[in-house]
């Protein structure tokens, strides 16, 4: 699955902003990669306040990324090249642009209800502060209730004012939004990733959660997994034919846990068919604090929860593997080693060792070439809503600039949306004039043209993982095993079925390491793939290898 970001990709028309025809013309970097499927960020209307997550019109692109007739241009190209095309689609919230929205907001209409409206809480003054309805904080700072001064109601926003919540309990809105996908679906789209969509379903009556220090309630668990949410996306699974058309149904969800994702992504359930899961994404912060807390992580947590997915849903549900995506800082600067003398290194072990895993890597654009975070100095350069309203929190909180700059630069979901860096020249390629977000400083030297041009390169070591997982079925189907899961350097594990075993081993630091005691005798092992060209009895900074162990007598398993 290679994620496209829409907004950042390429432009072809020279408006700053990458669009579909900008896509459509990159297709064939992307069947020579060895892509299966392209996941969509989206291209609907939309005012653009959170990049298009705030959609106001599910059934029409976005002006800024072209018109409907590049789409079905798009999805005709992928399918002749034989591959598959999944949507973003964003089921929790609409715009408040969205006509739903504007005719909710008359407390008359009878799409009053399609929306959570609430009156101030009990004996409060409406639009005072603390009158909001619950104590829920926005997973974008301030809190989650909006006032709407002409009904002296509030509505509900998880995300920013300009998200409103749809009400999945009233039945209209479910048929709308089904029957709008089945529309997409007649259209020729392969499948779906539901944004964040265990929170479509609320514990009613909506009530206050424990209070943080700001006396807001941030604990996600309050606002996720509802009661009713299985129920519902087996109604829509059923509805809009998932499970019996097979088309692909990604789930993100937020803070889901391995009972749960079982149970979701198991096939006889009808729900979902992979799970997007965060756990793995959490150790780099105060574990209750926001991401913003900084904190190192520990290769051994990481192997640890890692693990624990590969294993709770072996046999059952379906992962999806990912160290990136629009949300999360670049991998090689967040786990790798982002200077020049490790950076393709890096970014090429933390590859092996994620796309032998079982499930379905996903790759986020530029991450196959090693691009790295974005590099920004000042607060200026941010354009992601949720990062300018921490900066703004926390400076009137009292935080110093230069600690807001730090934990941008580490974490800002800018870092990964810096346009596609193609080739060297001002604007890497992605457009012919000054780009909506800075380019990456460093695309005069990370692009595609130098990746290609490079057989060493980062790129090709991606096609080889890719290649090698068409290849072998074991990397599908092969049991997990960690190794050496106290080992603070070296990420090792096995993938066997009864016929073949390969042993994945990686060293996740800059400093040589001996051969770990331990591991499986590969004395006459065939050694599948390398990032580096020799191989010696130890193992180089960020050096990984995968090999097959045993005699070679069948290598097609
Ligand atoms: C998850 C999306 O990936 C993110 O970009 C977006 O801001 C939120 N959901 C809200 O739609």
């Amino acid at each position: 699955m290679y994620q496209i970001y829409p907004r950042s990709f390429a432009d072809s028309n020279g408006d700053a902003m990458g669009d579909l025809p900008g896509v459509v013309g990159r297709l064939d970097y992307l069947a020579d990669l060895g892509v299966d499927v392209v996941w969509l960020s989206p291209v609907y209307r939309s005012p653009m306040d959170d990049n298009g997550y705030d959609i106001s019109d599910y059934e029409d692109v976005d002006p800024l990324f072209g018109r409907l007739a590049d789409l079905d241009a798009l999805i005709a190209r992928l399918h002749q090249r034989g591959m598959k095309l999944v949507m973003d689609m964003v089921l929790n919230h609409t715009s408040v642009e969205h006509p739903w929205f504007r005719e909710s907001r008359n407390p008359a209409s009878p799409k009053r209800d399609w929306y959570y409206w609430r009156p101030a809480r009990h004996r409060t003054l409406a639009g005072t502060p603390g009158a909001e309805p619950t104590n829920w904080a926005s997973f974008f700072g301030g809190r989650a209730w909006a006032y709407d001064p002409t009904s002296g109601e509030y509505y509900l926003h998880l995300y920013t004012p300009g998200q409103p919540d749809l009400n999945w309990e009233n039945p209209d809105v479910r048929q709308a939004l089904f029957a709008m996908m089945r529309r997409w679906v007649e259209r020729g789209v392969d499948g779906f990733r539901f944004d964040c969509i265990n929170l479509i379903s609320k514990t009613l009556p909506l009530a206050d959660g424990p209070a943080g220090p700001d006396g807001l309630c941030h604990d996600a668990g309050v606002v996720a997994d509802g009661p009713r949410f299985q129920e519902f996306v087996r109604e829509m699974n059923q509805s809009v034919g998932l499970s019996e058309r097979d088309l692909l149904a990604v789930g993100e969800m937020v803070l889901v846990d391995v009972p749960k994702a079982r149970v979701y992504t198991n096939p006889d359930n009808r729900e979902l068919g992979l799970a997007i899961t965060f756990e793995h994404l959490e150790l780099d912060h105060d574990p209750n604090g926001p991401k913003w807390s900084l904190k190192p992580y520990r290769l051994v947590d990481l192997k640890r929860v890692l693990a624990a997915w590969q294993n709770g849903l072996a046999g059952v549900g379906w992962n999806c593997l990912y160290l990136e995506n629009h949300d999360q800082p670049r991998s090689v600067s967040r786990f790798g080693d982002d200077s020049p003398q490790f950076r393709a290194l890096s970014a090429k072990t933390l590859a092996t060792t994620l796309h032998m895993l079982q499930g379905t890597p996903f790759i986020y654009q530029g991450e196959e070439i090693g691009m790295t975070n974005a590099g920004f100095t000042s607060l200026e350069q941010y354009k992601d809503i949720e990062s300018q309203n921490y900066a703004r929190e926390a400076l009137a909180a009292g935080t110093s600039e230069s600690d807001v700059l730090a934990a941008l630069a580490a974490k800002s979901r800018d870092n990964a949306r810096t346009p596609m860096s193609w080739d060297a020249s001002p604007f890497a390629g992605f457009s012919p004039v000054t780009p909506w977000l800075e380019v990456n400083a460093n695309h005069t030297e990370i692009n595609v043209a130098a990746a290609l041009a490079d057989q060493d390169s980062v790129y090709y070591h991606y096609r080889q993982l890719i290649a090698l997982r068409h290849e072998l079925p074991v990397v599908t189907t092969g049991k997990f095993t960690l190794l050496l899961p106290d080992d603070d350097r070296i990420f090792a594990y096995l993938r066997s079925t009864d016929e073949v075993q390969l042993l994945v081993v990686a060293n996740w630091s800059s400093m040589p390491a001996e051969w770990p005691a331990g591991l499986p005798d590969v004395s006459t092992a065939t050694l599948l793939l390398n990032t580096h060209s020799e191989a010696t009895g130890g193992l180089a900074a960020w050096e990984s290898r995968v090999y097959r162990l045993g005699a070679n007598d069948r290598p097609d398993l």
